[in-house]
């Protein structure tokens, strides 16, 4: 049977850290759209992003849509190529609408680039995004964040929906893997 503590090297961000960050990113978003009164659709990235967006949507304090998309990027898994392919689209129309991307984590950054110009070219009114994490030295094109949880140091992190080969994704808190699980 696998277990958590062969996996892990040092835990990184705590549960309660988590809490609370989530707790100052919801207030924040709520604040930059209250004023609005314009739809605000939050699109999450399957399947890494599930858990930060369930909690932090609950601490958003206006009515929120949610949509789902699931991509998946062409070559191996642990170097993103840049080509990326819509696996599962969205069921919600964007054009004209506020949409918020909620990620796990930016890593060279290819990926969102990638979801938010394509969400700009079908029309959306407005493309922000939220990141659980943020590898920001790992960057390889420019995107930026508007709403990022942590920044991390450039270690492969396991745990509140990040896996590692599918794995570890229901660790409750974000831990960094042990270098010889991949090596
Ligand atoms: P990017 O296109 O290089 O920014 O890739 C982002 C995607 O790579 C994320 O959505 C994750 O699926 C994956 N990824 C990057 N770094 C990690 C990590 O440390 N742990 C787990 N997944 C990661």
């Amino acid at each position: 049977m696998k277990k958590f503590e062969d996996a892990i090297d040092y835990p990184l961000i705590t549960k309660e850290e988590i809490k609370k960050r989530n707790r100052e990113l919801g207030q924040q978003i709520t604040n930059d759209y209250k004023n609005k009164n314009e739809n605000l659709l939050i699109i999450g990235i399957l399947r890494g992003a599930v858990m930060f967006l369930t909690d932090l949507v609950k601490e958003i304090e206006i009515p929120v849509q949610i949509d789902f998309m699931a991509v998946s990027s062409y070559g191996n898994s642990s170097t993103s190529s840049g080509i990326v392919r819509i696996i599962k689209d969205l069921e919600e129309e964007v054009e004209d609408k506020n949409i918020l991307i909620v990620e796990d984590i930016i890593d060279t950054g290819l990926t969102l680039k990638y979801i938010s110009e394509n969400l700009k070219a079908r029309g959306a009114k407005s493309v922000r995004i939220a990141t659980f994490l943020d590898k920001i030295e790992r960057r390889k094109v420019d995107v930026r964040a508007d709403y990022v949880g942590f920044n991390i140091p450039d270690e492969f992190v396991i745990g509140y929906g990040l896996d590692y080969a599918q794995d570890y994704r229901n660790l409750p808190y974000v831990a960094v893997l042990k270098h010889s699980i991949y090596e």
